[in-house]
């Protein structure tokens, strides 16, 4: 089995590529820390598009009792919008039930990627032991199946570049994956490094990542208490699965 992993969501999709995989999408700060904060405040779904003409048009079609639109560029909220990208205004009173529209500088745009792998999920440090256990067992399972032949860790970034804190998360979850099950991985080098960066930072990960590109321009921009949501494990014990167009609460 090999574990690949994406920096950036550049890529040149080919048909098909995907199909032997399950594909994990991570955008700690914030857009996965979101997903998973208006799903388990009751959300029924979130829908993640590409720019916010398209959220704004989706929005527009459904009916007023059961929408909400959430989503910034460069960390500005949109005008108009019920929310910006804040896990802490995905409330159960703003949430509960409601469809969730959401735009945002990267993590939205990757959300809607790798259409055809087995299964997708969205993952960050908010629901990180769901997300390695929910793995766990489909590994385990396909042990007798062996239809899942890859995983493909996602990075958001940072407008193409490199991040660490999606990178940490990741290597974090192949750190576990290899430690903890008795299985033959094959980790592309981008996985080896992502896994071993995640072994060098492990006992400070959150006060290293506080002071990641982006943790400071959020910081810059007021968003200090988000930071400690996003960059905590656990806060929001939930996996998203990405079904179609849209990111329900799976069960586990
Ligand atoms: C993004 O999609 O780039 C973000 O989630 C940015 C943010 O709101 O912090």
């Amino acid at each position: 089995m090999l574990i690949n992993t994406y920096f950036s969501p550049l890529l040149k999709e080919e048909e098909r590529q995907f199909e032997q995989s399950i594909t994990v999408m991570v955008d700690v700060l914030r857009a996965s820390t979101t997903v998973c904060a208006a799903l388990f405040n009751g959300a029924k779904e979130i829908i993640p598009t590409e720019n916010s003409e398209q959220a704004m048009r989706i929005f527009n079609g459904l009916d007023r009792s059961i929408r909400f639109i959430g989503g910034e560029k460069n960390l500005v909220k949109h005008a108009g919008f019920d929310a910006g990208n804040s896990p802490l205004e995905y409330t159960t009173d703003k949430c509960l039930n409601k469809t969730v529209i959401l735009t945002t500088t990267n993590g939205s745009k990757l959300f809607t990627l790798a259409k055809t792998s087995k299964q997708r999920f969205v993952a960050s440090f908010a629901n990180f032991s769901v997300i390695f256990q929910k793995l766990k067992s489909l590994l385990e399972e396909n042990k007798t199946k062996e239809d899942i032949q890859n995983i493909n860790f996602f990075c958001a970034g940072n407008n193409g570049q490199f991040s660490y804190e999606d990178t940490l998360c990741i290597g974090g979850l192949i750190y576990k994956i290899t430690q903890e099950l008795d299985l033959q991985f094959e980790l592309s080098d981008s996985s080896d490094a992502a896994k071993n960066l995640f072994d060098y930072h492990q006992e400070n990960l959150f006060e290293f990542l506080l002071n990641s590109e982006h943790s400071r321009k959020l910081i810059g921009a007021g968003f200090q208490n988000d930071l400690n949501i996003c960059l905590a494990y656990d806060t929001f014990p939930i996996i998203p699965i990405i079904d179609g167009i849209s990111i329900k609460k799976s069960i586990i």
